[in-house]
């Protein structure tokens, strides 16, 4: 059975009156799948191991009477009261070692064997009681694991298994000193029990303690996860087990995570959460999520929330323009989604959450945003049941790696650098010049890649650097930029070799000196133009390689700041500078021009087109991310776009 759209539904927030009205409307809607349960543990266990499922059951059937089927939540996101009360220590504790309380969600420590206990538990008793329920076809642990946990847990619990983490990955405690580097500033450790969470400090910090902190963050929370996915296989081997991610969320890798799932899901909310700029401008950052989630189990998603109308908590964002609502649960499908469910059915009378509207206003009585969803639903269904599977075949993949994130978060260098704002000048460039993109992880083949971008390859280990030139020796089309092979993959600098360590030879180039861009830009000119540069300077001393850009100003005016090289059977660009929006589309002319791709139209920078392909169908979606009519021309021939609209044009291939 497949599910083309769904909602997320909180039964427990409404008189049971109401709930076959609800399921009514949501059959004659197109509704066929609602997720629920995930933050009503008080409901089901009122007091320990006396569980009440009844509402939860009935709720059920009466879903099920309109055809429509259920994804329950488990809900430790949001342990109860009862439970807080008697063991406050399962609060989770922050860098500053402040213990938080209860009174919102995500008040848990993962590592804490008491409130493991406790989900234990209840998740044995809910795996139990649903296992054999044909009315519940999945599961999804916990929610959005990782949110609000950025600063979270350096409790004593999570202190200890930080400290077994580093036992089974260094053995010695002197193994340890030597690639933490402990020689400076005295960090000497005699024995594992002295080492400490990375907790708030007088001044500094070691930054291969805290890289290692984050990777065994990421390991803690997929742990976590294994343990109730563990009790939910076992009750219930048919049943699908999928998660709710958050884009470039990075408290867990979810490459890891997706090792533990069926399939992936993902939680839309286009402009960032909160929509403040009504206009198209971040539909970049809207769609670059979406094609991470779908790489990292490289194949297609789900929505678990799709945005269904205004958000907001205490501060609201703007309304969705007519034509809105559905051109993004579009651009969800077209990125890769098969399934797309809403969030949430009706805007919620009560709590924190008041004013994170669903297709129902407070009243209940269906407005614009619910005819628009309905309209998309019916319109769409059909093509969308065909289209369930197909995934894009695409020639350029930007690697996107959690611990050269970590390590920049750790030292981002210049105030103003990040990690994944620096792969969006790539992937948004791309986007404009409509050559659409995957994202790939260091473990991933990346062999049928046309061209790698691999920005900020900060940390670079012989297995990194060695794929890195099999990769261009192959020929492939490799991209590498500044900050690349600083460092050893214990977060140590790198100092047998001079920079970009590793790889000089693959550039065909050495930087010989640095600037970081404090406070200024640095011209730098390309074919006689002048374009821009941010945050970063690489002082560039080529040898094979050759140069197509220079800076234009500063001390290192004149010298190369973008260069080629060829290698093997390919080539390596090398950028020693962070592009500017404008430097950016220049350079994706130049990959366009030489590496042989193919943009899949011509048309505006706001006008979005991408594909999916399967059995020798095709599907192209241009979708005008404007409020005025727009064409792209393309392969398929030309495409009218209305204000906000989409076409989904099918052809042979
Ligand atoms: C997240 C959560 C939901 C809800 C929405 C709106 O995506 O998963 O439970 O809180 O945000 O805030
Ligand atoms: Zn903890």
């Amino acid at each position: 059975m497949s599910y083309l759209f769904g909602v997320d539904y909180y039964p427990e927030h409404w008189p049971r009156e109401r709930w076959a009205v609800d399921a009514k409307m949501m059959r004659e809607m197109g509704i066929s799948i609602v997720r629920m349960a995930e933050f009503s543990w008080a409901k089901w266990e009122p007091r320990e191991g006396e569980f009440h499922f009844e509402d939860l059951d009935e709720a059920i059937d009466v879903l099920a009477r309109e055809g429509i089927r259920c994804i329950l939540g488990t809900p430790s996101a949001a342990p109860p009261a009862w439970i807080i009360r008697r063991n406050p220590e399962i609060q989770p504790v922050d860098s500053t070692g402040r213990r938080l309380s209860f009174g919102g969600r995500h008040h848990d420590c993962q590592s804490n064997a008491v409130y493991r206990a406790h989900i234990r538990r209840f998740v044995t008793a809910f795996a139990q009681h649903y296992a054999k329920n044909p009315n519940v076809v999945g599961w999804q642990v916990d929610n959005e694991l990782g949110n609000s946990h950025d600063d979270l847990c350096f409790c004593p619990s999570c202190e200890a298994a930080f400290r077994t983490w580093l036992k089974n990955k260094y053995g010695t405690v002197g193994e340890l000193n030597r690639r933490w580097g402990t020689a400076f500033w005295s960090q000497d450790y005699a024995s594992f029990d002295e080492v400490e969470a990375p907790k708030a400090t007088v001044c500094g910090h070691n930054p291969s303690h805290q890289l290692d902190w984050r990777r065994f963050c990421s390991d803690l929370v997929l742990d976590f996860h294994k343990m109730q996915a563990d009790i939910l296989r076992a009750a219930a081997p048919d049943m699908f087990i999928t998660h709710n991610e958050m884009g470039f969320s990075d408290k867990v890798d979810y490459r890891r995570l997706g090792q533990q799932l069926d399939f992936a899901s993902h939680d839309q909310y286009p402009g960032g959460h909160f929509l403040a700029d009504q206009s198209g401008r971040h539909i970049d950052w809207d769609a670059a999520p979406l094609d991470f989630i779908r790489s990292t189990m490289q194949r297609p998603y789900w929505i678990m929330e799709q945005q269904s109308a205004i958000t907001g908590w205490e501060i609201l964002g703007r309304t969705p323009q007519p034509g809105r609502l559905a051109l993004w649960a579009m651009q969800s499908i077209a990125h890769g989604a098969d399934t797309v469910i809403f969030f949430r059915w009706r805007s919620c009378v009560m709590g924190t959450e008041q004013y994170w509207h669903g297709i129902l206003p407070h009243s209940g009585v269906p407005g614009r945003y619910y005819q628009e969803i309905a309209a998309f639903m019916r319109e769409q269904g059909p093509m969308l049941a065909k289209i369930q599977g197909a995934m894009p075949k695409n020639d350029v993949a930007i690697l996107f790696s959690y611990d050269q994130n970590y390590a920049m978060r750790i030292q981002p260098h210049h105030l103003d650098l990040r990690y994944t704002d620096h792969l969006m000048t790539y992937y948004s460039a791309l986007m404009r010049a409509h050559v659409p993109v995957d994202f790939v992880g260091e473990e991933q083949d990346w062999s049928r890649y046309r061209v790698l971008i691999a920005p900020l390859q900060f940390l670079m280990t012989p297995e990194l650097a060695a794929k890195l030139h099999a990769y261009a020796q192959n020929g492939g089309t490799l991209v590498l930029d500044m900050r690349c092979g600083v460092k050893d993959g214990d977060n140590i600098a790198i100092s047998d070799d001079e920079l970009p360590c590793r790889v000089r030879d693959l550039c065909g180039l050495t930087v010989t000196e640095y600037d970081c861009l404090r406070d200024i830009d640095v011209d730098i000119v390309w074919d006689g133009e002048r374009y821009v540069g941010r945050m970063w300077a690489d002082l560039i001393a080529p040898d094979a390689a050759e140069t197509l850009a220079v800076y234009g100003s500063e001390f290192y005016a004149g010298t190369p700041a973008i260069t080629r090289s060829a290698y093997g059977e390919g080539c390596a660009y090398y950028i020693g500078t962070q592009m500017s929006p404008a430097l950016a589309d220049r350079f994706v002319r130049e990959l366009i021009g030489r590496a042989g791709l193919v943009p899949l139209a011509e048309a505006d920078a706001d006008v979005e087109v991408v594909s999916r392909e399967k059995d020798g169908v095709r599907w192209l979606f241009a979708m005008n991310h404007t409020g005025e009519a727009k064409t792209a021309k393309t392969a398929a021939g030309d495409i009218a776009l209305g204000p906000w609209g989409f076409e989904v044009i099918e052809t042979k291939i």
